[in-house]
């Protein structure tokens, strides 16, 4: 099967191995050069260490490189039967890219998003053909993480659907069908996870390393909110919160956080530039707990 993905960053290069990996010729596609060159980069980075750990072999690793090929025009992607965007948190710009896919690719190509909150169903209606659509929501980092909500918008066709059911477990990842609601399953339930934690924190209450500590040490996390939030990018996590804010009518449950918004105007994104609520420079291991 022929795999589209777009956008490499932190999702796109991930899902981009789990798909090559699962024997999928992928071809990626980002607007920018250097994206293209980290996702390479990174990919070849994260496979050495899982030769050194023993999970695989150099034969493996250059069974799942030779599978993915890294693109500068989207027209490249006019072969993938199933292609998943991974771009921008952003509505219009989803939307447009689509519309540009679609002009390339046959009527019977599926087309998902990794959208983390936005309606499936408004970026399918941009189309001319909306059934083909559906989102297809992998977590960070997507190699690791079994879970992938599948979002059928009210357009979505049941072939379309079932297609992508079998797609997603022959890729050893559990589907978990969700409705086209703002956050769907996960994202929802973790909104007042990253909100409480950070209203902690502007009320004074508590400092975020100690927040983290808790929850992390005594609560059981695998991390704490404010280490989460960095892992994800601040960016990505605020324009979340907020779309999913704004689509429950501005209930004051989903309210994003300025501290948040502040670090992602900063370009203080958390690990992918190497500071957020933590500094991962030099000075990384004070500010972690
Ligand atoms: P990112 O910022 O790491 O990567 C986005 C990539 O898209 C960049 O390389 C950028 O150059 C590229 N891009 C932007 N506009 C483009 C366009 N018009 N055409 C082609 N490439 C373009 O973002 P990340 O974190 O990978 O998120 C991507 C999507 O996945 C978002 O919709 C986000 O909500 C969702 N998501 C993010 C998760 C996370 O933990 N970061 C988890 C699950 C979903």
């Amino acid at each position: 099967m022929n795999v589209g993905i777009i956008g490499c960053g932190t999702m796109g290069s991930g899902i981009a191995q789990v798909a090559a990996t699962a024997g999928c010729s992928v071809m990626v596609y980002d607007t920018k050069q250097k994206a293209l060159d980290n996702s390479k980069a990174k990919l070849e980075k994260v496979l050495l260490r899982l030769i050194e750990k023993g999970r695989i072999d150099e034969a493996e690793k250059n069974r799942i490189q030779g599978n993915i090929s890294y693109e500068n025009s989207l027209k490249e992607l006019a072969k993938a039967n199933l292609t998943i965007e991974a771009i921008v948190e952003n509505l219009e710009i989803k939307r447009k890219v689509f519309q540009e896919l679609e002009s390339y690719q046959t009527q019977d190509a599926i087309i998902a998003s990794n959208t983390s909150s936005l309606s499936i169903a408004s970026i399918a209606a941009s189309l001319k053909n909306p059934e083909r659509v559906i989102g297809v929501h992998f977590f960070n980092p997507a190699p690791l993480m079994p879970l992938v909500e599948i979002i059928p918008a009210i357009q979505t066709s049941k072939e379309v659907k079932e297609k992508v059911v079998k797609i997603i477990s022959d890729w050893k990842k559990v589907g978990v069908l969700a409705k086209d609601t703002p956050g769907f399953i996960v994202n929802r339930v973790a909104r007042p996870f990253y909100g409480e934690a950070l209203r902690i924190h502007e009320e004074g209450k508590a400092d975020f390393a100690t927040i983290d500590w808790a929850l992390k040490e005594l609560g059981g996390f695998r991390m704490g909110p404010f280490q989460l939030m960095d892992f994800i990018g601040n960016d990505v996590n605020y324009t979340v919160t907020e779309t999913v804010f704004k689509e429950f009518y501005f209930d004051p449950r989903y309210k994003p956080s300025f501290t948040q918004k502040r670090l992602a105007e900063a370009g203080y994104l958390g690990r992918k530039t190497g500071k957020g609520f933590y500094d991962y420079g030099e000075n990384a291991k004070k500010a972690t707990p």
